[in-house]
């Protein structure tokens, strides 16, 4: 009874990255929701600062997390904390003894570590701190190399590097539980990726789509815009059995120029296969395939636990489809020959979204999740603009800046319900449902603003 009182009673501390800060708050709500468990934010909660209390969790969840999490840097079990050093010794002082007494045991080793965050400390500033720390009852011998438990005291300096306090906003100290998965972010780095593209996507934001997305293990992830299989490199890291289809040949067989520097054509084995095996993850590899993702070929069912991907935007790479307006004309036996080149056309933005979000109220089980990236031009967006559909709600949706007036962002819903007849009337209720026009010229506005930031620079230079 008293442990079970005591463990609801414990809270955890994460310290996060400040880097994608948007896109913190939903990695941490969809690793809980894996786990079955609510978001519930300490007092003072705040979704830009670099320290987050956490409550209603116990030490598992704490470690579920962070096996996943790369918005996360290190996870705290919270012993005290407060505004000045008197209050966290304090706070401190009344925390539990019997929470703290089964890691300051005699034979034990341990080592406390100071972390200042917008400050650092010399030396003797932060021995002076540790020793500070001395009315805790320590009676294990301190180990600098293998210690048993590690112990930190965390300052605060707030988060405005031209204004750092003398004396921290905050201070925390805690029990070291585990260290995120920022490692992630350098080990599958695509600079030292086997098979890469223009447009493949950075190992950070890979695994922050897996982790939007909840994959897991012995799920089936589907990319229709694969590329060069970024996404599936980072679902298969969790576990995930994946495919995907592209509408380039070349990209799918690997064939074609290289898009490294020194290199003129690819090389054989430059493939998405080869990626998953340079990670150790080849039997999550269940294959890839040329395919347009506007002609669905995929049976009528529920096929996938996630769709997470990254459509073209037409910046860097065109926006087609198969078909054509004028009539061609199809063999009579429907069989074309193999020298058969099949025509392609624009395949407009709004479209792309549609068919994406119709393709996942179909494809996606119940409870699967759609992550995707919306290009938009921040002047016209308003939340208005982001497609919606009636089998799937919306999770979150975090900005990446681009440019001072583009923007993408990443959009991630979830599958309520099967589609039903009705559903093709939903957009009398809400025009959210039939596709936004405004994305069609997100190209024109991209390049429209280049050039006037062009001529602004140019007339900054011209001194006019
Ligand atoms: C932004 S890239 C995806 C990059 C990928 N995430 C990666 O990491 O390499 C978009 C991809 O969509 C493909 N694409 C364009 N139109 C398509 C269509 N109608 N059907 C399927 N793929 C298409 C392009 O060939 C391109 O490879």
């Amino acid at each position: 009874m008293a442990a079970s009182s005591n463990r609801t009673r414990l809270r955890y501390l994460l310290h996060l990255a400040q880097d994608n800060l948007d896109f913190r708050l939903p990695e941490i709500k969809a690793l809980l929701a894996l786990r079955g468990k609510p978001f519930h934010p300490g007092e003072h909660f705040k979704e830009k600062a670099p320290f987050w209390c956490l409550d209603g969790l116990c030490e598992d969840d704490v470690r579920g997390i962070m096996a996943r999490s790369v918005c996360a840097k290190s996870a705290f079990e919270l012993w005290g904390h407060g505004q000045t050093h008197s209050e966290l010794r304090t706070s401190l002082l009344t925390y539990p003894s019997e929470l703290m007494t089964p890691f300051l045991h005699k034979d034990s080793t341990y080592k406390i570590n100071v972390y200042t965050f917008n400050k650092t400390l010399e030396f003797p500033d932060r021995i002076k701190r540790i020793n500070a720390m001395e009315y805790l009852p320590f009676e294990g011998t301190v180990s600098l190399k293998s210690s048993q438990h590690i112990f930190c005291l965390l300052e605060d300096y707030g988060t405005d590097p031209n204004n750092i306090p003398e004396d921290p906003y905050y201070i925390y100290f805690g029990r070291w539980i585990a260290d995120g998965q920022r490692e992630l972010i350098r080990s599958h780095s695509v600079k030292n990726r086997h098979f890469i593209g223009n447009t493949s996507m950075d190992a950070g934001l890979s695994f922050i789509m897996a982790n939007h997305a909840g994959v897991k293990e012995n799920d089936l992830v589907f990319d229709p815009f694969v590329g060069t299989g970024s996404l599936l490199v980072a679902c298969s890291h969790f576990g995930a059995y994946v495919c995907g289809i592209d509408i380039d040949y070349n990209t799918i067989h690997g064939r074609g120029r290289s898009s490294r520097t020194n290199q003129k054509w690819r090389g054989p084995d430059e493939n998405i296969r080869a990626n998953l095996r340079q990670y150790g993850k080849e039997k999550m590899y269940v294959d890839v395939m040329v395919s347009d993702a506007s002609k669905s070929v995929w049976r009528e069912a529920a096929l996938f636990d996630a769709i997470i991907t990254d459509p073209p935007y037409g910046i860097r790479e065109s926006t087609r489809r198969t078909g054509s307006h004028k009539d061609v004309t199809k063999p009579a036996d429907g069989i074309y020959l193999e020298s058969h080149v099949p025509v392609s056309q624009a395949y407009h933005l709004s479209d792309i979204f549609t068919d994406l979000l119709n393709f996942s109220a179909l494809h996606l089980v119940i409870g699967g999740r759609l992550v995707y990236w919306l290009p938009v031009y921040r002047p016209e967006y308003c939340e208005e603009t982001v497609p919606l559909n009636p089998c799937l709600r919306l999770i979150s949706n975090c900005e990446q800046m681009l440019s001072s007036h583009t923007s993408r962002r990443l959009i991630t819903m979830e599958k309520i319900k099967e589609p039903e007849e009705f559903d093709s009337l939903a957009h009398l209720a809400d025009p959210r449902f039939s596709p936004f026009q405004g994305h069609n010229a997100f190209r024109e506005k991209y390049f429209s603003g280049v050039n006037k930031r062009k001529e602004e620079n140019k007339s900054d230079l011209n001194g006019e």
